[in-house]
């Protein structure tokens, strides 16, 4: 902070959205701002008892001293935006700008079939649709949807204002770098660019005004949805290592690999990371399960995570020992 950019490194379900959380939480921002793509997306926050399946807005809305925005760049569906808004207590703080993009029944239906849904594997949310749209010029925005207008607020200007009087702003991005529409395994890639400059032009901030790169990298790869993954596990093994995972928003199986350290430089290459977090640790090491400090790790888990920081050279500041939003060991407190 003041103001620091947070991508997924992999393809996708990194974790995301609890990192996000925990640096709302404690690094107190004054903005948290989504970019990326749109409701294809499906950020998890556990705190306490409650589990929250996040689409729209962004993830750091458990700080409740947060706005929350939802920037130009990102596809918004109006009725997963209210539903958000009203279950997750963010009524009067939660705002998207006048030039986000609609999605409408025709390309939610347009999503759930055909060469998107059986090639690509899309996550049938209608966002890779309204984005073709919107290249077209022919998308509705924000501004054109009455029900929205309450909501409407210009972005850019707020996350620049904040910045220049000194708060702190918290930039969210969404899927991961692999699944980048420049970068990634094309065409098995989601519909806009999602690393860090493209999430930060979704939110209308220029490359000079970002201070931090945070690159989240789970600590074994997912996949889901088609396309290529190098060394991937048979369902089998992957159950085995107690890998397996369901996505979030479309409940499929994920496919798994070991932890790639060529997409990862890749990714930190691409994204110019400053920091990196890895989450799941306690997934691999059970033994770190809620483990706050990094000299509470066992000696396995260490090695693990010196070695991620030796071969891709740059440091692991947040590491992920736990579902919840407080299993973190925050390495930037000492
Ligand atoms: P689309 O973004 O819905 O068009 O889907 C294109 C590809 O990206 C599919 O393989 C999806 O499974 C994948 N994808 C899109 N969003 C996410 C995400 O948030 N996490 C993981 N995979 C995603
Ligand atoms: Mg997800």
């Amino acid at each position: 902070m003041p103001s620091i950019v947070l991508v997924g490194g992999f393809f996708g379900d990194e974790g995301k959205g609890k990192i996000v959380s925990y640096l709302s939480k404690n690094d107190n921002p004054s903005i948290v701002v989504r970019g990326g793509a749109g409701p294809n997306a499906g950020h998890t926050i556990k705190d306490g008892n409650t589990t929250y399946k996040v689409r729209m807005l962004p993830s750091g809305f458990l700080n409740k001293n947060a706005k929350v925005m939802i920037g130009p760049g990102v596809v918004v569906n109006p009725e997963i935006f209210f539903k958000e808004i009203e279950e997750y207590d963010v009524s009067g703080r939660a705002f998207l700008d006048t030039h986000c993009g609609i999605i409408e029944q025709n390309h939610l239906e347009e999503d759930s079939k055909g060469r998107l849904k059986e090639k690509i594997g899309s996550t049938g949310s209608g966002t890779g649709p309204a984005n073709a749209e919107r290249a077209m010029r022919t998308l509705k925005m924000a501004k054109d949807i009455e029900s929205l207008s309450s909501y409407i607020v210009d972005v850019p200007n707020e996350v620049n204002s904040a910045l220049k009087d000194q708060k702190n702003v918290l930039i969210e991005g969404t899927q991961g770098t692999h699944l980048s529409l420049w970068h990634g395994t094309y065409p098995f890639v989601t519909s806009k660019d999602v690393t860090a400059s493209g999430i930060c032009a979704d939110v209308g901030l220029g490359p000079k005004s970002v201070d931090e790169v945070m690159v989240v990298f789970k600590a074994y790869l997912t996949r889901v949805g088609t396309g290529p993954m190098a060394n991937e596990l048979s369902a089998e093994e992957t159950e085995k290592k107690g890998w397996a995972e369901f996505g979030t928003v479309t409940g499929r199986p994920r496919r798994a690999a070991e932890f790639d350290f060529d997409l990862a430089q890749r990714a930190i290459m691409l994204n110019s990371a400053t920091q990196l977090a890895i989450t799941k640790l306690d997934v691999r090491f059970p033994e770190c399960a809620g483990v706050k400090s990094f000299n509470d790790l066992t000696s396995e888990a260490k090695s693990f995570i010196k070695n991620i920081e030796e071969k891709l050279q740059v440091p692991v500041t947040l590491i992920g020992t736990g579902p919840l939003v407080d299993d973190t060991v925050d390495v930037r407190s000492g």
